[in-house]
């Protein structure tokens, strides 16, 4: 009887858990990965410039490049379920923001090949920073709560 009420409780223990947090759609999981491509190239990026590998560097400018097309739009769906009030919003910051990613891409690759500019490099990774905390800031409404 004991074990029954155990084995209940871990059932109950493990729904709620469920519960609090649901599967990721196929789509949330596509977000996800956007995500965490584009947060690997920018710490290359990062590394490049703080330890002077142009290597580096340009393997973060690579992989945040291959994401380009269309990288943020693509997951239309999954971002206006952030924003279920204003659809339109999640959208037209999707797209704003992938065309200024793209522009400061372009910039530090420049910067990269014939300028040799380490403070334009670096000023091109902190636009592109500012990028991804804005719309986490508006579309996931990230804040501390104290
Ligand atoms: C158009 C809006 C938008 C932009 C721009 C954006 N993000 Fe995100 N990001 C999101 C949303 C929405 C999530 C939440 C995804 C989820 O957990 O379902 C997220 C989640 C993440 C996560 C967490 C992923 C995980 O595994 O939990 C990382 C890391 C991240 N973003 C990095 C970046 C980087 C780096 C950039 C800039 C190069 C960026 N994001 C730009 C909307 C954006």
């Amino acid at each position: 009887m004991k074990k029954l009420f155990l084995t209940l409780g871990l059932g109950i223990v493990m729904l709620g858990a469920g519960q609090t947090n649901p599967p990721m759609t196929p789509e949330q999981k596509a977000l996800k990965d956007t995500m965490k491509s584009m947060a690997d190239g920018l710490m290359r990026i990062q590394e490049g410039i703080l330890y002077n590998d142009r290597e580096t560097l340009l393997a973060g400018v690579r992989s945040l490049k291959r994401v380009q097309e269309g990288y943020l739009t693509k997951h239309g769906e999954a971002l206006k379920k952030y924003m279920p009030d204003n659809p339109t919003f999640a959208m037209s910051l999707a797209k704003k923001s992938e065309m200024d990613i793209e522009r400061y891409v372009r910039m530090m690759r420049e910067d990269i090949f014939s300028r040799h500019d380490y403070s334009n490099i670096a000023a091109g990774y902190t636009h592109i920073v500012q990028e991804c905390v804005g719309c986490h800031q508006k579309l996931r409404k990230w804040r501390w709560e104290k």
